[in-house]
């Protein structure tokens, strides 16, 4: 059985000793080889697999989203989500603005799943989903493919704390820039201040301008906070009286 084989399906590795100036590689079990597939794990190369991409099907899309995938065309705006968890913001976006598209990534089985679901029980033809790591994004699209960006309480890596696996730092930052087309937003919400302090500071050192920020968006976001969607992870945060943290960046 090779290594990969004998990881859970969603156990994820990073590639911790990368050379600092190699993007730093994630390496995660392939679907194709799970020795014990489930129902979700299935689904993604079977029911959904039009609109579900697995690891390996995923980056032959790279450049082609909008030709292959969504048969739209290259003027049309695609988004990213990166982190979907069960997919409620997710079919939320695509349903309010139809005439966008919107890519999901999600590394794991069941979420991934249930986003996908929700958004094709709701006849939303405007979304695809890619099980993959969001280090990787590069190898998802092409420089100037993608139009917003989405990061929603991604996972913040303070217990342990390993804040080499945040998503929201200066390098996969500097290669979400690239990848947007001028005039394009990020935005990240996060209820760990520590994350958000911490990401500040890498995004200091990203070409992003930052259009609105701050450390509570339902005391301090004004139309930004009445524009706000409450994500699942979300709801949990602000019933407990966590105070959410909110930044948005734009590629001008
Ligand atoms: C805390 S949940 C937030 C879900 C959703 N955005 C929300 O706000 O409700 C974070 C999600 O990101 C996914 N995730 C974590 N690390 C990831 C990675 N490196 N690449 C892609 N997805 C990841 C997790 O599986 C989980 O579903």
């Amino acid at each position: 059985m090779s290594e990969d084989q004998s990881r859970k399906p969603d156990e994820i590795e990073n590639d911790a000793d990368a050379e600092a100036s190699q993007p730093r590689r994630s390496r995660i079990n392939i679907t194709r080889l799970l020795p014990h597939p489930n129902a979700y794990t299935l689904a993604l190369d079977n029911e959904y697999r039009d609109y579900a991409f697995n690891e390996e099907r995923a980056p032959l899309n790279k450049g082609q989203w909008r030709s292959s995938v969504f048969k739209c065309s290259e003027d049309a705006p695609m988004d990213v989500e990166v982190g979907t968890g069960a997919g409620m913001h997710f079919a939320w976006y695509a349903h309010k603005f139809p005439k966008r598209y919107l890519v999901g990534l999600e590394i794991k089985y069941k979420p991934l799943i249930q986003s996908i679901r929700r958004a094709q029980a709701q006849g939303l033809r405007n979304t695809a989903i890619c099980r993959y790591h969001a280090f990787d994004l590069d190898l998802l699209f092409e420089k100037g493919e993608v139009n917003n960006i989405f990061i929603h309480f991604p996972d913040p890596w303070v217990t342990p704390r390993k804040p080499k696996n945040r998503v929201v730092n200066r390098k996969i930052l500097s290669l979400l820039y690239d990848m947007q087309r001028p005039g394009s937003f990020l935005e990240f919400k996060t209820d760990s201040r520590e994350y958000f302090l911490w990401a500040l500071d890498e995004i200091k050192e990203t070409p992003y301008k930052v259009e609105f920020q701050c450390l509570d968006l339902y005391k301090e976001g004004g139309s930004y906070f009445e524009a706000n969607y409450q994500t699942t992870f979300e709801k949990i945060f602000v019933r407990q009286g966590i105070e959410i943290n909110y930044i948005k960046l734009v590629k001008p």
